[in-house]
């Protein structure tokens, strides 16, 4: 099968890949460019594992076809914070014990910081609105609500 050359932005850096017609931009980020932090859960746009920015909306990668970043910027898990720099919402996260086995974590890390991105102050049924898309299967939400609470709050002290 013919391949495409694909330009584009990752994590803010340029990046160029060939890929095939049906390849995802889940497959191309896991299995070409080697950023395996985006997980694969359903495959079917159903479990929010695989959440990824895309020109700053919030999106599921396996649902996107890697032809599709084209000119576009994409921003996984591992371009939010850094080993010695989390961002607040990881760190909450961590604080808060908001994870178990932690399969399903980077794509909720991925879509609460896109809800703090459009929405500083959510209330407890905003955040619960805003990750239905994501599937946990240990934690039973409540960490993971209050992780993404207590990341508003600080992030509000911190613009204060
Ligand atoms: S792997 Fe994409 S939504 Fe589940
Ligand atoms: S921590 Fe295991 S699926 Fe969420």
């Amino acid at each position: 099968m013919a391949k495409s050359h694909v330009s584009t932005t990752v994590n803010g850096d340029p990046v160029e890949f060939l890929c095939e017609a049906p390849e995802t931009m889940l497959d191309v980020l896991r299995n070409t460019l080697g950023l395996t932090g985006t997980k694969e859960g359903c495959g079917t746009g159903d479990c929010g594992a695989c959440s990824i920015m895309v020109d700053g909306t919030l999106v599921c990668g396996c649902l996107m076809l890697a032809v599709e970043a084209t000119g576009k910027e994409i921003v996984t898990i591992e371009g939010i914070g850094a080993p010695d720099r989390l961002h607040p919402v990881q760190q909450a996260f961590l604080e808060d014990a908001a994870l178990q086995c932690g399969f399903c974590t980077p794509g909720f890390i991925v879509a609460a910081k896109a809800l703090l991105d459009r929405n500083p102050d959510p209330t407890e049924t905003e955040i619960r609105y805003w990750l239905a898309g994501n599937l946990c299967r240990c934690t039973g939400y409540d960490k993971i609500v209050r992780a993404v609470q207590h990341a508003a709050a600080g992030m509000k002290g911190q613009q204060a």
